[in-house]
């Protein structure tokens, strides 16, 4: 017979069983919660300024005239200010994915012959939309293009 230090079933807390159970349930608990963690920091793509999907300081809002276009080689933009509005075209034509190149009264795709308007509006050719724009925003004065978010074209047959 043992001592009566023993207690009762109903006092004893977790046995040896109980305590590996859920010692083991938990550890597994932890491992899988960081292992989604960890991969959702690998998927979400991480960009600097300055490297196409991050945010690109374009220049001043007071050097950048109205009327002028702005390419950007690293961004695949132009932009393109507008009275007050600052619009950044992606430099990919909306059809089959060509460079297009800025013409004196806007934008020519070289492949089939596509024509954009300054503002990007679909004027002539096969493609099935506008241009696709970057998010512009101004920050202290300084125009900044998210080319992280894009929103595609306005869907137009001409
Ligand atoms: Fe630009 Fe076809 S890829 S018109």
């Amino acid at each position: 017979m043992r001592g009566s230090t023993e207690k009762a079933p109903d006092q004893r807390g977790i046995n040896r069983r109980e305590f590996l159970y859920y010692g083991t349930l938990s550890s597994f608990g932890v491992l899988i919660a960081g292992s989604g963690v960890a991969s959702v920091i690998y998927v979400v793509p991480r960009y600097e300024v300055g490297q196409f999907g991050g945010k690109f300081v374009v220049g001043k809002v007071v050097d950048l005239a109205d009327g002028s276009v702005t390419p950007d080689r690293e961004g695949k933009f132009f932009l393109v200010r507008l009275g007050d509005e600052f619009k950044a075209l992606y430099q990919v034509c909306t059809h089959l994915n060509c460079l297009v190149r800025e013409t004196e009264d806007g934008f020519s795709c070289p492949c089939h012959g596509a024509r954009f308007a300054k503002d990007g509006r679909l004027l002539a050719g096969p493609p099935p939309r506008d241009m696709d724009e970057f998010a512009v925003e101004v920050v202290e004065g300084m125009v900044v293009v998210d080319t992280g978010r894009r929103t595609k074209g306005e869907k137009r047959s001409v």
